[in-house]
This record gives C-alpha cells, sequence and structure tokens, in this order.
C-alpha cells in the first residue's frame, strides 16, 4: 500500500516517464554507488556525472555526505538512522529516475538489505548498484577526512569497515577494483560506468 493512513490517493499526471526520456532522449536509472569511506564514491560519482554531461546526458549525483547537511540532517550513523538514510535517499533517486534523469547515487550504504530494498523500489530493474571494492587499508590510508584516525582512536564509535559492518554486494553490476594493487584512475573507472549505461540503452 502506498501510505499507512487513510484519506491518501494517488495523482496522476498525463505528462509521463516515457515522454520524459524522449525529450532528453535517454532512459531514467539510478547508478547506485556502495563502499567503504574513502573507497573513492564521491569522486565517481562526479567524475562520471562529468562525462555524461560532456556527452550531452542529464545526470544528478545524490552524495550521502551532502545530503546529511539538509534532507537527511536528523540522522545519525547508528544502524536504524543508516537504514532510513537509504531508504529516503531511495526513494529520491526514484523519484529523479522517473523525471528521466540518470541519478547517481553515492552513499557508503553498508548493509545489503538497506541497498536491496532500493533496488526493489525501482521498476524495471533500472538499478545500477556499482561497488567500489576498496581495501580498508587503501581507505584508511588515503583518511582525507581523517575519520579512521578518530575511529581507531574509539574518538568514533561505529566507524564503518572499523567497529561497524561493510556487507558487500553478492550480485551488483559493476565491481571496481585494483588491478595488481594498483586502483584504476578516476577516469577510467568512470569511463567503465559509462561503456555500461551506453551498453544498456540508457544513454540511446
Ligand atoms: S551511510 O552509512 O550510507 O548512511 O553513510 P553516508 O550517508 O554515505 O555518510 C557517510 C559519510 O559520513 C561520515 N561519517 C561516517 N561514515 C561511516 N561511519 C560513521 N560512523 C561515520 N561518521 C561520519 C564519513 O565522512 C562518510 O563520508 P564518505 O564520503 O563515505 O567518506
Amino acid at each position: 500500500s502506498l501510505n499507512n493512513s487513510t484519506n491518501i490517493f494517488w495523482q496522476e499526471c498525463p505528462v509521463g516517464k516515457v515522454e520524459r526520456q524522449k525529450l532528453l532522449n535517454q532512459k531514467g536509472c539510478v547508478v547506485w554507488i556502495t563502499g567503504l569511506s574513502g573507497s573513492g564514491k564521491s569522486t565517481l560519482a562526479c567524475t562520471v556525472s562529468r562525462e555524461l554531461h560532456s556527452k550531452g546526458k542529464l545526470s544528478y549525483v545524490l552524495d550521502g555526505d551532502n545530503l546529511r547537511h539538509g534532507l537527511n540532517k536528523d540522522l545519525g550513523f547508528k544502524p536504524e538512522d543508516r537504514t532510513e538514510n537509504i531508504r529516503r535517499v531511495g526513494e529520491v533517486a526514484k523519484l529523479f529516475a522517473d523525471s528521466g534523469l540518470i541519478c547517481i547515487a553515492s552513499l557508503i550504504s553498508p548493509y545489503r538489505k538497506d541497498r536491496d530494498a532500493c533496488r526493489a523500489m525501482l521498476p524495471d530493474s533500472n538499478f545500477i548498484e556499482v561497488f567500489m571494492n576498496m581495501p580498508l587499508e587503501l581507505c584508511e590510508s588515503r583518511d582525507a577526512k581523517g575519520l579512521y584516525k578518530l575511529a581507531r582512536a574509539g574518538k568514533i564509535k561505529g566507524f564503518t569497515g572499523i567497529d561497524d559492518p561493510y556487507e558487500p554486494p553478492l550480485n551488483c553490476e559493476i565491481k571496481l577494483q585494483q588491478e595488481n594493487g594498483v586502483c584504476p584512475t578516476p577516469s577510467a573507472m568512470a569511463g567503465q560506468v559509462v561503456s555500461y549505461l551506453e551498453d544498456q540503452g540508457y544513454l540511446q
């Protein structure tokens, strides 16, 4: 059901997704980037968005860290807060995809069930899960925000990868990882994502 309350209706708009997609010459979808803090999610999201833009395709980045300044400012990092964080972003991403845009969501989204719930929300399996499969040691060595250091010192509790779990995807569409101990460049990784979108007919 759409809502737990009574007297709530669903308003259908005469301009539909198919028409919007025709206008934009692309297919709406959600590219969901998951991985540890410091694994390069935001960099990848922005690089993919730039690449799509230069191809004349409209995309929009939903970044977990950024959304926590507004839409999700009431949420912390307890498991139930993360679950609600992912649920809300999943719902927003679904609206963006319905608008015809290529929505790039970039969140740690550490729990498999939460990501799977977002996938289940999207019609016609327009959910492309991208796993930044980077070793903890690499992410921790980057420590761009100094948060791993704080987590190791016990000053942040429940930090993903340290004392809170990260559950890797079992069936993601794209897995990005090191080759011979070297991380591919952001532009090479973005190229993989864009090629996938091209191959699957999202860019038409
Ligand atoms: S989640 O798990 O998907 O709800 O997290 P997300 O919304 O992506 O936010 C992750 C960023 O919040 C910072 N941060 C933490 N991350 C993990 N665990 C804890 N306890 C935590 N506290 C703060 C951190 O900077 C994450 O940023 P990224 O961009 O992932 O490095």
